[in-house]
């Protein structure tokens, strides 16, 4: 006989799948001519790259990138035979039949990375694809402007590559006004006038916003995708992609004076009603938010009081009605009323480093166009 097992889990993660289709139509409207690939390393920034790269391929998106040759692997079969899917860290030694072997294409971020596949090229006997990142300024990955030097002056190390791309990352895109997005682009069209013609990549998420001067043949998004705000200080025209909600384990009444969690770091100034939620840092949710973040029900704002615990942490939910909250009912820690880029400020950390280290434990629901249900519906006596 079937016996249906309880939700027994900690919290769940919901990933609105159908915002993501929305925020990748949107950054397709405002792209026009350009191709919109998907940047879904990271298991796409933790949302789960396989049920992501579904959607997009049905939306006719066909350039993905991943960091890693492994995460490569792990999607190539979840996208059509004729996308691309472009490993950002390059073949790494000893990589390179694997790279080929799984139709991955990788980015050549140094002279010896370019040497590696021309050489892999000549042992195939056949020219191989390839995409060239150049650094503009940011260095961190790239052909340095003495390695491209060396490239312009001596062209036939690109013999056997055949040029996919030539890429360039910019460094501070969120910043519409910093001056390092035009310099980069300067630079960007100053380098590729010596190499081969080829389609160039400038722009991730923010870059998309910067105008269509920085838009090229193809964008590179991931952030905006997911629902993160792409320019600093803006309103935020991208859907919310995840809400995280949280379940009640325990509920106590405290005295003024009473303190709260390891350290003791919070006392209550008059008598409160403590809920312990089963979220903690091991689930990636940040220690930093210890005394900082703000749970919600429905929108009442619940304060974290307390370190933030290995499993757990503490809520301050006095400002409910008596008995609102039972052990069971789930809180919101990530959702309408307060979305990742406002837990990664309360964090003091950016919304990418919330979203890729939501941990394993949660139970996870895709949802496509259907509401999560409201933290509120399951209480009785408080007013949604
Ligand atoms: C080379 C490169 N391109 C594009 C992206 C996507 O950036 P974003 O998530 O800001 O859109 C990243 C992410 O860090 C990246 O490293």
């Amino acid at each position: 006989m079937m016996t249906s097992v309880p939700d027994a889990s900690g919290a769940t993660l919901t990933v609105d799948l159908g915002a993501v289709r929305e925020n990748y139509r949107a950054l397709r409207r405002r792209l026009g001519r350009a191709a919109c690939a998907a940047v879904l390393k990271a298991d796409a920034y933790g949302l789960g790259a396989d049920r992501i790269a579904s959607v997009l391929a049905a939306e006719g998106c066909r350039h993905f990138f991943v960091a890693h040759l492994e995460e490569g692997i792990a999607l190539r079969p979840h996208v059509p035979e004729t996308a691309e899917v472009f490993v950002l860290h390059g073949p790494m030694p000893g990589c390179e039949d694997a790279a080929l072997g799984h139709c991955l294409t990788p980015v050549l971020n140094s002279l010896e990375q370019v040497e590696s596949w021309a050489a892999l090229a000549r042992r195939h006997g056949r020219a191989l694809q390839a995409v060239l990142q150049l650094d503009t300024g940011m260095s961190r990955m790239g052909l340095s402007p003495a390695e491209l030097d060396r490239i312009a002056a001596e062209p036939r190390r690109l013999d056997g590559i055949e040029l996919r791309l030539v890429m360039s990352h910019l460094a501070c895109a969120e910043r519409q006004d910093h001056p390092a997005n035009g310099t980069q682009r300067l630079r960007f069209d100053v380098a590729r006038r010596r190499l081969p013609q080829a389609p160039a990549s400038l722009a991730n998420s923010s870059g998309i916003f910067l105008g269509p001067d920085f838009h090229y043949d193809l964008a590179r998004p991931g952030a905006a995708l997911y629902g993160l705000a792409p320019v600093a200080g803006a309103a935020n025209p991208l859907r919310p992609a995840v809400r995280l909600q949280a379940r009640v384990v325990q509920l106590r009444m405290i005295a003024a004076g009473d303190e709260v969690g390891y350290g003791l770091t919070w006392r209550a100034a008059g008598p409160a009603r403590i809920a312990t939620v089963a979220v903690g840092y091991a689930d990636g949710f940040p220690r930093s938010l210890s005394n900082a973040g703000t749970a919600h029900l429905g929108d009442i704002a619940l304060p974290i009081v307390g370190a933030v615990s290995m499993d757990s942490l503490g809520l301050d939910v006095s400002a409910l009605p008596d008995g609102a909250l039972r052990p069971g009912a789930m809180v919101d820690l990530i959702g309408p009323h307060r979305g990742v880029d406002a837990v990664a400020a309360d964090a003091g950390t950016i919304g990418y480093e919330i979203l890729t280290r939501l941990g394993r434990r949660f139970r996870r629901e895709y949802r496509d166009g259907v509401p999560a249900p409201s933290s509120a519906l399951v209480l009785e006596g408080v007013p949604s």
